[in-house]
């Protein structure tokens, strides 16, 4: 039995040593100390043998044990730190290849911007369901019965009745029915039209609705938070101003132009005015207020609400709105 224990010795040693692989090591640890191994087996012979030699033998076969288990973790951390050789036919000289990594799409960058800007201002974000009533999306907000905007033209109506929102201005009435001024907050979501798709047109884009309400809120706090936010996003230099104009939520009403930030005087893009159109705002109308169950006379506030799409293509001189949509890599990677 000692010739065997010694023989076993011999070829743990040099098996383990022949190992080349860390994963080798594994499948030698079972073949050797399992308890199906050769050395197991041996351990079973010991109650054959003769009982003056069981205390020695058991002896010698513990000591080979401790020592093939050590001669196992010599040769892992020898292995561990011996690279494996390259295949033959690889070059380790290449350069490594690049994971291609993501981008924020243009308008979430544009809309982040947006948020930073009404943040520091004191406004928070709002938000309201894309499927609306005709409550939210007309009635609340003053639009008549008989307004064109109602049309299966211009808005998009479900089977039940519903419709997919036409105008962020439905979160205007959702959060005054549900709070008391004072209020300010930006809203910014998808809405709908059933409009013809081209460079400047689609049926499914993004507005951001703002909302400031409280006593003595004046058109003068108005036109100073609308110029503040475009001089924040646009640059210092440019100009805005306010042109009368009608929508029945507000009274009075007025869209925002700010001087063409691509030109001095005239170009393609401002159709050779020198001025854009990018929001329309006004003074919240009283029977917007009376929708929401607002006390008489008790409140004032201004409200606006521009194209996300529209200030996003202006700010990078993007030309066609489709591309939004259409998740071209090379479009996207731009920005
Ligand atoms: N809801 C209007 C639209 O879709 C935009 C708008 C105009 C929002 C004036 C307003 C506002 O809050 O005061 O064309």
């Amino acid at each position: 039995m000692e010739k065997e224990i010694e023989e076993l010795r011999g070829a743990a040693m040099a098996a383990i040593g022949s190992a080349r692989h860390r994963e080798d090591l594994g499948p030698l640890r079972i073949q050797w100390l399992g308890r199906q191994g050769r050395l197991s087996q041996l351990f079973k012979k010991l109650s054959e043998s003769p009982v003056q030699q069981r205390a020695t033998l058991g002896k010698a076969l513990n000591d080979l044990k401790a020592a093939i288990q050590s001669r196992l973790e010599e040769q892992e951390q020898k292995l561990a730190l011996t690279p494996r050789p390259a295949p033959v036919g690889f070059d380790v000289t290449l350069p490594g290849r690049r994971s291609p990594l993501g981008r924020r799409h243009p308008l979430s960058q544009t809309m982040e911007r947006i948020k930073t800007v009404f943040g520091t201002l004191g406004f928070e974000m709002a938000y309201g369901p894309e499927i609306e009533t005709a409550h939210y999306n007309f009635d609340a907000l003053n639009i008549p019965v008989d307004h064109p905007s109602r049309d299966a033209f211009d808005t998009f109506f479900l089977s039940d009745g519903r419709l997919l929102r036409s105008q962020t201005s439905t979160v205007q009435v959702r959060v005054m029915e549900k709070r008391i001024p004072p209020l300010r907050i930006v809203a910014p979501g998808r809405v709908y039209r059933p409009d013809r798709v081209d460079a400047t047109h689609h049926f499914m884009f993004h507005q951001v609705e703002g909302l400031v309400v409280d006593r003595r809120v004046t058109f003068a706090d108005m036109k100073y938070v609308l110029e503040v936010a475009l001089q924040a996003l646009f640059g210092r230099e440019r100009k805005m101003r306010l042109v009368p104009s009608f929508f029945p939520f507000t009274e009075p009403s007025a869209e925002v132009f700010m001087s063409c930030p691509f030109c001095e005087g005239g170009c393609a893009v401002c159709s050779r005015s020198g001025w854009l159109e990018i929001a329309g705002c006004g003074m919240v109308d009283p029977n917007v207020f009376r929708a929401v169950g607002y006390p008489e006379g008790e409140y004032t506030g201004f409200a606006f609400g521009f194209g996300l799409d529209r200030i996003a293509m202006l700010a990078y001189g993007i030309h066609d709105i489709r591309l939004f949509t259409e998740n071209d890599c090379g479009f996207l990677h731009q920005f």
